[in-house]
């Protein structure tokens, strides 16, 4: 046989090099290079062997078929359902609620059987957790802490499940090739096996996979490549919503997300992410204003509080929760030469709610109308809600999906609508509730004048 050939792959970005390397020659990546053992090629035999090629117009077979995962935001994210046989990596950062979703599914599908593999915890830890998710549990739910996929594999040809959760990817480990689990040889092996038992057995394989700091599913990209559905849950640990993305799907959209709250009962779904927002709004509060987001094709309203005090330091503090910190800078100082609000020797907080991090430009206007509303002391109306970019003259922009946020806006009662002259004249003209200002100033001097 032939020796098996050394080869060394970047964790980080997935090239190859043929030597070991203390940075990566691709990305620049420091000490990311790990070797992985290359399987010996099977040679031509392999390939004369292959299934000869057919018209495209003459392929049979049924079509894709979707199973009800008893979640609406799961649902869509999966464009329709959970395809029978499809490959789904599942992500997100420690204690983001994974492992809570994954069994909450498993619980609530009617009739699938799901084989859950556990090997981050015992079957008695995943107990108490279905417990406290559900009263009662269903048939058809089996269990096992294994962490060879062999013995996983061989469970499944036995049991025959609708739905394989592998919790997680990086303590399963195979015998084919080297290395502790979690190598990236390693990852990709135990990834293989189970893209071909999902195929060769028909049920849907879910992995959960680690994320590493920059919030991308650690091992190799190749992993992302194989399978066929990349999910990932993100939000704040602490407090407020779960987002639930797809950034790759190869049976829906990617630009669906779903939205959870967690509680003691596990992962709610939000069908509403907006109403949440409006109902917990107070009147006569200074240093808040409503904007809408949009997340994928959802838009989303939410509130940004802003507090503008007095600074005891040499150099006045910055502070910005689910905001990008150099934005609010140059709002800042557009606020300050623009509109004449000196904000300059003052400690400056904001604050998006829900624990969402905002990169969307659309909320601009929503940050300085909060952060003028603080510094004035004086609230905005209630229901108001400011939608648009701002310049760095200080003119307002109009920004991508201008009718769905104004839509959602109205369906929750929003008014007045403040957007960009650009878009008032436009389709937006036909909304009754709906103002537009060419200026960031001419707002302010509207409500806070
Ligand atoms: N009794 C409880 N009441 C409310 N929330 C709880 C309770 N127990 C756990 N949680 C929530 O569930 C979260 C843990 O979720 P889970 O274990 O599903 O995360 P995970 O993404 O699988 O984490 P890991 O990466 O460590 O496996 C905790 O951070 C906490 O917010
Ligand atoms: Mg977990």
């Amino acid at each position: 046989m032939a020796k098996p050939k050394r080869r060394y792959v970047c964790r980080a970005c997935g090239a190859v090099a043929p030597r070991w390397m203390g940075q990566c020659p691709a990305c620049g990546e420091w000490d990311s290079l790990e070797e992985e053992v290359a399987l010996p090629s099977a040679g031509k035999a392999a390939v004369l062997e292959g299934k000869a090629p057919v018209a495209l117009r003459d392929v049979t077979g049924e079509d894709v078929m979707r199973w009800d995962m008893a979640d609406p935001e799961l649902n869509r994210v999966l464009g329709g359902g959970l395809v029978k046989g499809s490959l789904v990596l599942f992500g997100g950062a420690p204690g983001i609620g994974k492992s809570t979703l994954l069994l909450q599914m498993a619980l609530n599908t009617p009739k699938q059987t799901v084989l859950y593999v556990a090997g981050e915890e015992s079957p008695r830890q995943v107990k108490m957790r279905a417990e406290r998710l559900k009263n009662t549990i269903r048939e058809g739910l089996l269990i096992v802490d294994q962490t060879d996929v062999a013995a996983v594999l061989s469970a499944c040809q036995t049991i025959k499940p609708d739905i394989l959760i592998v919790d997680s990817l990086h303590t399963l480990s195979t015998a084919v090739v080297d290395g502790p689990p979690g190598s990236i040889s390693q990852l990709k092996a135990v990834t293989y096996q189970l893209m071909q038992a999902a195929r060769d057995l028909e049920m849907a394989v879910i992995i959960v996979g680690h994320v590493t700091k920059e919030g991308q599913v650690a091992g190799p990209r190749l992993v992302e490549h194989m399978v066929d559905v990349v999910l990932y849950l993100e939000g704040d640990r602490q407090v407020g919503f779960r987002l639930l993305r797809a950034v790759k799907n190869r049976f829906g959209a990617v630009s669906e997300i779903g939205v959870y709250v967690m509680t003691g009962q596990g992962l709610q779904p939000v069908q509403d992410p907006s109403a949440h927002f409006l109902t917990e709004r107070r009147a006569g509060v200074a240093g808040v204003a409503g904007g809408v987001t949009v997340e994928g094709i959802r838009p989303l309203m939410l509130e940004v509080q802003a507090l503008v005090s007095p600074s005891y330091y040499q150099i006045p503090q910055r502070s910005a929760t689910g905001y990008d910190p150099k934005r609010l800078q140059m709002l800042l100082a557009v606020l300050e030469k623009r509109v004449h609000k000196a904000v300059g020797g003052q400690d400056v907080f904001l604050n998006i709610t829900g624990g969402f991090r905002i990169k969307d430009t659309a909320l601009d206007l929503a940050v300085v109308m909060a952060l003028a509303s603080a510094h004035a002391d004086a609230a905005l109306p209630p229901r108001a809600v400011f939608v648009g970019e701002v310049g760095l003259t200080g003119e307002l922009r109009p920004v991508p999906f201008m009718e769905m946020r104004i839509d959602e806006a109205l369906r929750h009662g929003a008014e007045p609508i403040v957007v960009p002259a650009a878009v008032g004249k436009g389709p937006a003209s036909r909304y009754a509730g709906v103002r537009s200002f060419a200026t960031v100033r001419e707002v302010v001097d509207e409500w806070l004048g």
